[in-house]
């Protein structure tokens, strides 16, 4: 049909995902890769897709294929993104119970403090990392209070959550795969001396409350392990990905962040926006479980689906102008940063409240922040984010390599 392909490593993609996207856009936002794999990126079909809970499942029997045997390939099989109803509808409900609106609104205050005290110990710096000072540690301290991490453990836990994210990478390489091993491993050994010392109830963290629930929502403390691992990491990297490309979007964009100054209320409108431009995982995959009928195409049972959440968040028949940032675009909330249907983000409104409240709170205290340099790209494919963002303070000295306007006009 047509001469397009989707392959995130080769390098004309890598160069530029959003001219790919574009394309595919403009040309057949639905079309067969060369390997049989159909590829999803209109918003509409991708949103159709996504919630059709009968022609689309995750079928984990051949998407954990890609994953050799070992620790890890367990754990996924174990984790809720991996699985089906029945069981998906069972740990989800379970799991749901750490993630009601009470629940959430009890971490603000927290998460509050978290921001203030991260940009207190900035106060004295002139330049800093944007991501290993504030966007990184944010999140990663905000989900190990949650699961009931002590403070002195929480490097163990960065470490390891970022070598099983990288694990999930396609083509991952052997040493990549044995590192995620070996972290699936550690963490499974600190999990289980967590939760053995929770089993009394009463604490205030996910375990403690996963492990006080009624008879119908019982996982066993295997499941419970193996969901807790995959909270630690779905929700760490992904958040801190959505505060580095945040920040580094607004610091581009001074009518944007003036904006924001003055009305501060347009940060979770603001947030939506940013996760509609620079989604932290740029696919996800499904499978089709019957045969699907789509832009008069034909996907037969089985067939992989790549679902191009980035692409979807900038269609322009869904987004006007989609490649622009506009803080308050009406619809900004349809992205699919989240995916949709049934395995949506169970972490979806922790993830913007604590964007919201790190953005405001990094914005609100250092009002002449600025960009010192290129930001350095984690060169993942489904995670796509920076994992150095150098920002500065004050006007940039003169010779900087941008002109401020003063200059630029003199
Ligand atoms: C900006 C931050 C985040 C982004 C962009 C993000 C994105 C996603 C996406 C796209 C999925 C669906 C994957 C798929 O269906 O293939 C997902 C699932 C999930 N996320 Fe997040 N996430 C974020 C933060 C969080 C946080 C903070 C938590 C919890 C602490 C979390 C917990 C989960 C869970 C439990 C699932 C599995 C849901 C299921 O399969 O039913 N996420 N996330």
């Amino acid at each position: 049909l047509s001469a397009l392909r989707f392959d995130p490593r080769l390098p004309a993609y890598k160069a530029d995902p959003w001219g790919a996207y574009r394309n595919y856009l403009a040309q057949t936002p639905v079309f067969q890769n060369p390997d049989g794999s159909w590829v999803v990126a209109s918003f509409e079909a991708a949103t159709r897709l996504l919630a059709d809970r009968r022609r689309v499942r995750k079928r984990p029997d051949l998407l954990l294929r890609a994953f050799p045997t070992g620790d890890f390939r367990d754990h996924n099989a174990n984790t809720m993104t991996f699985m089906d109803p029945p069981d998906h509808t069972r740990v989800r409900r379970a799991m749901a119970h750490a993630f009601t609106p009470g629940a959430i609104d009890y971490l603000q205050a927290r998460i509050e403090q978290i921001a203030v005290e991260l940009l207190d110990a900035l106060e004295d710096r002139s330049s800093f990392d944007l991501v290993e000072d504030f966007a990184q540690p944010l999140p990663l301290f905000v989900i190990c209070e949650m699961l009931g991490v002590p403070p002195d453990e929480r490097p163990r836990f960065k470490v390891g959550a970022a070598a099983v994210v990288a694990g999930l990478e396609p083509g991952a390489s052997a040493e990549t795969l044995e590192a995620a091993n070996t972290a699936v491993r550690e963490l499974t050994a600190l999990m289980s001396r967590y939760m053995e010392a929770r089993s009394g109830g009463g604490g205030a963290d996910i375990l403690s409350l996963l492990l006080g629930l009624g008879q119908e929502d019982t996982l066993s403390p295997s499941e419970l392990i193996h969901q807790a691992i995959f909270l630690l990491n779905a929700g760490h990297e992904t958040t801190t990905t959505l505060i580095g490309s945040g920040a580094w979007a607004l610091l581009q964009d001074d009518a944007a962040r003036a904006r924001l100054q003055s009305e501060p209320e347009l940060y979770p409108k603001a947030v939506d926006e940013l996760l509609r431009l620079y989604p932290p995982l740029h696919f996800t995959y499904r499978r089709a479980a019957e045969r699907i009928e789509l832009d008069d195409q034909v996907i037969e049972p089985g067939a992989l689906l790549v679902i191009l959440l980035a692409a979807a968040n900038r269609d322009p028949a869904e987004f006007p102008e989609p490649d622009r940032l506009e803080i308050d675009r009406p619809n900004a909330k349809r992205h699919l940063a989240f995916a949709a249907g049934p395995h949506t983000c169970l972490g979806n409104n922790l993830a913007r409240m604590e964007a919201s409240i790190a953005l405001r709170r990094l914005f609100e205290r250092f009002t002449d922040l600025r960009l010192a340099g290129d930001p350095v790209g984690n060169r993942g494919l489904i995670f796509q984010g920076f994992t150095e963002i150098a920002v500065a303070r004050g006007p940039s000295s003169p010779c900087a390599r941008h002109p401020q306007p003063a200059q630029a006009h003199a």
